[in-house]
């Protein structure tokens, strides 16, 4: 081993000790009055890696871990901010990141594409504390929650989201339904030939939703009448396209029950239909996101948010002391902490013009529906 190694993985290990030395961490024995003897944790490894250092260490027994958390503090003090604690009862790991994570994170496709290229559809998260980028399949994650405080990069991050599926994509493998109940981020998308329709008033959105849920219920005859498990499985002929549902402040919808029991029967059983959903909102509530559409969007992105509590609702901890635009944490099969590639409108458009086709209301599948009456679609409602 080289010295220099040596001598850092020594200087590692005095900091931790004066950690738990100002920490308190440790067992206090009384020899006699006036002597009394200090049990720290054992370190047994200190492992330096280019982006971070990892210390290993286990507590003595009887030594309560909490004063672990309580106490995190100290750890804070000889270390710096950009540390993580990881472990449970005895055995604890503290890593320690070199550099803090990048306020901005500009969107670049072609350091994406290889990212997401193992995924059928590759949603790209950010990079997270080692300078890796998340990305996950939609697939084996299905649904999306995207929740945080206005201003703090839920658009932009659907944005980002939507324009890489775009780029990766073909038409015919995936439809997008958009909503946008601001009026103000989706017409960048309107003239894409994935996009089947960009809406938002709730009348139209319903009238969208009344399209998917058809398109559910037709897809699950096929896989019944094919015993199939999945739309995938299909036979070459009646082969379907991913069909991905993406609302923006999807909360200004709550009150239309019609709308929530589609989004709700959409995430329920979309999976193994190929049809998926991505949901923001900026307020968290638990009375909007009920239980069975809690549970089934497998994945939480938090973006700054207000308080403990909705941290808690959208299950992000600590997303509400994000003090950066386009952080988030994310809860899918484990917890991170991600920046968000930033992709301005300007930027989008650009890469979304080779995909942009001539649309007259015509090419709005969901604009006239045949089989539905606008009477049919309101007598549902009320
Ligand atoms: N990933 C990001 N990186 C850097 N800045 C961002 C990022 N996302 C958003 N921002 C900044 O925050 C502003 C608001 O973002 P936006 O996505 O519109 O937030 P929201 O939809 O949550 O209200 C953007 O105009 C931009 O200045
Ligand atoms: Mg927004």
């Amino acid at each position: 081993m080289k010295l220099k190694e040596t001598w850092a993985k020594l200087q590692t290990r005095k900091k931790l000790i004066d950690a738990f030395k100002s920490g308190e961490i440790h067992l206090t024995y009384k020899i006699d009055k006036d002597n009394k003897r200090l049990i720290f944790p054992k370190i047994h490894s200190v492992d330096l890696e280019k982006e971070s250092t990892t210390i290993t260490f286990t507590l003595p027994n009887g030594l309560n871990p909490d004063l672990l958390k309580k106490n995190f503090f100290a750890f804070q003090q000889h270390f710096g901010k950009n540390i993580e604690l990881d472990g449970e009862i005895k055995k604890y790991s503290l890593t320690v990141y070199h550099t803090s994570m990048p306020s901005e994170l500009r969107y670049n496709f072609e350091q994406i594409k290889p990212v997401i290229a193992p995924f059928s559809l590759g949603i790209i998260c950010g990079k997270d504390r080692n300078g890796q980028y998340v990305a996950f399949d939609l697939l084996q994650q299905p649904h999306i929650l995207i929740a945080g405080e206005t201003g703090s990069g839920k658009s932009t991050q659907l944005r980002s989201i939507l324009t890489t599926l775009i780029k990766t994509k073909k038409p015919n493998e995936l439809e997008l339904y958009l909503g946008d109940c601001k009026k103000s981020e989706f017409h960048l998308f309107r003239k894409v030939e994935h996009v089947q329709c960009v809406h938002s008033s709730a009348r139209d959105i319903q009238r969208m939703l009344l399209h998917i849920k058809k398109e559910l219920d037709e897809r699950s005859d096929l896989t019944e009448m094919f015993e199939v498990s999945h739309v995938d499985d299909l036979p070459a002929e009646h082969r379907k396209p991913y069909l991905v549902v993406c609302i923006d402040e999807f909360v200004m919808l709550r009150k239309d029950e019609l709308i929530m029991d589609i989004l709700t029967e959409i995430v329920a059983i979309g999976r193994t239909l190929g049809v998926y959903a991505i949901l923001s909102m900026q307020r968290p509530n638990a009375k909007v996101l009920d239980t069975t559409i809690r549970a089934n969007l497998t994945v939480s992105m938090g973006f700054k948010l207000r308080d403990a509590m909705e941290s808690k609702i959208v299950n992000t901890p600590d997303a509400h002391k994000i003090e950066t635009s386009g952080r988030f944490v994310m809860n899918s099969d484990k917890l991170y902490e991600i920046q968000a590639p930033y992709l301005t409108m300007e930027k989008a458009k650009k890469f979304l013009n080779p995909f942009m086709v001539a649309k007259g209301s015509a090419k709005d599948v969901t604009d006239k529906p045949k089989e539905l009456t606008e009477k049919d679609v309101f007598n549902d409602v009320n």
